[in-house]
């Protein structure tokens, strides 16, 4: 059941029946596909390239521990790079939920970058119109220490038409525009249609924001966060598409990034504790 074009080894693939689905790349423990009934729901980039070794672009990688370029290592962090380990089988619960759950650990090379002991704990749930991603971040150092992060959920969401698709939700958040020398200001629209590059990160949104008419235009996204209080909104729109190897040309028409995460205030984690945070996708129809 696993698509052809994956050797099995490299991947963990949910199967919830009735066309809905979600395949999970090991590098990276990056989502590359959630269907429901049969309908794609996520981006991924033609020209994206799986040599496990560059970030998949496309789908959900992971950003952890840092968002955004980074003195000791690659941009948005290592854990996208990485290759992750499948800690149990694809499982069933009683309510027909199925399981996948995912480990990474600090080795030789993520602590040449970033001295530190971790462990990063991802559980995706997959039901029938939902698809929940929780990540537990774990300090394992021994003594009385602690260590700072960002971390992010990078979601290219898919679209047919980019101009016909808005997020709703952050009216009145005060947003960081990237491209614009990172000035601030507040958003004062009840939906948000992106028509040129944008790279704004909004700071301590509501829990709930929806995107409209994605997959192939017949669905809104309502996204649900824990703990992931920033809202990153991202298109390169067509020069920087040029500019991306690993990015169509034409393919900015057909995504959206809209990624929860926790990058304004970096998380502060003593040795020994945890920080969980989530994000649950939950469809349904776009009239
Ligand atoms: C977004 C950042 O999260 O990711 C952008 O806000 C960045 O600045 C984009 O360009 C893509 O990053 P990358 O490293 O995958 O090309």
């Amino acid at each position: 059941q696993v698509p052809q074009h994956f050797p099995a080894s490299d991947v963990v693939f949910l199967d919830a029946g009735n066309g809905t689905s979600a395949l999970i790349h090991l590098h990276g423990a990056t989502v590359l596909s959630w269907k429901v009934n049969g309908k794609e729901m996520l981006f991924v980039s033609e020209k994206s390239v799986f040599d496990g070794k560059k970030a998949i672009r496309g789908g959900i990688p992971i950003v952890f521990p840092q968002f955004g370029p980074w003195a000791s290592g690659p941009q948005h962090g290592f854990c996208r790079i990485k290759r992750w380990n499948s800690e149990i089988p694809p499982t069933k619960d009683s309510k027909g939920t199925v399981i996948a759950m995912l480990s990474l650990q600090d080795d030789e090379e993520t602590r040449q970058m970033w001295n530190y002991k971790f462990k990063v704990v991802y559980s995706l749930r997959l039901q029938e119109n939902a698809f929940i991603m929780n990540l537990t971040i774990h300090n394992e150092g021994m003594c009385i220490s602690f260590f700072g992060f960002s971390t992010l959920l990078h979601s290219y969401i898919r679209t047919p038409d980019i101009l016909n698709t808005s997020v709703h939700g952050l009216n009145g958040v005060k947003y960081v525009d990237k491209v614009n020398n990172n000035r601030t200001d507040v958003e004062k629209r009840e939906n948000i249609f992106m028509d040129e590059n944008y790279d704004r990160v909004y700071i301590a949104c509501p829990t709930h924001v929806d995107v409209s008419h994605i997959g192939c235009g017949q669905h809104n996204l309502n996204i649900k966060t824990f703990n992931l209080p920033d809202i990153v909104l991202w298109n390169p729109w067509t020069e920087k598409a040029k500019a991306m190897s690993d990015f169509g040309d034409e393919e900015y028409k057909n995504m959206i990034c809209v990624e929860g995460g926790k990058v304004n205030k970096p998380v502060t984690l003593e040795a020994g504790k945890q920080f969980e945070c989530s994000q649950t996708f939950t469809v349904s129809p776009a009239y």
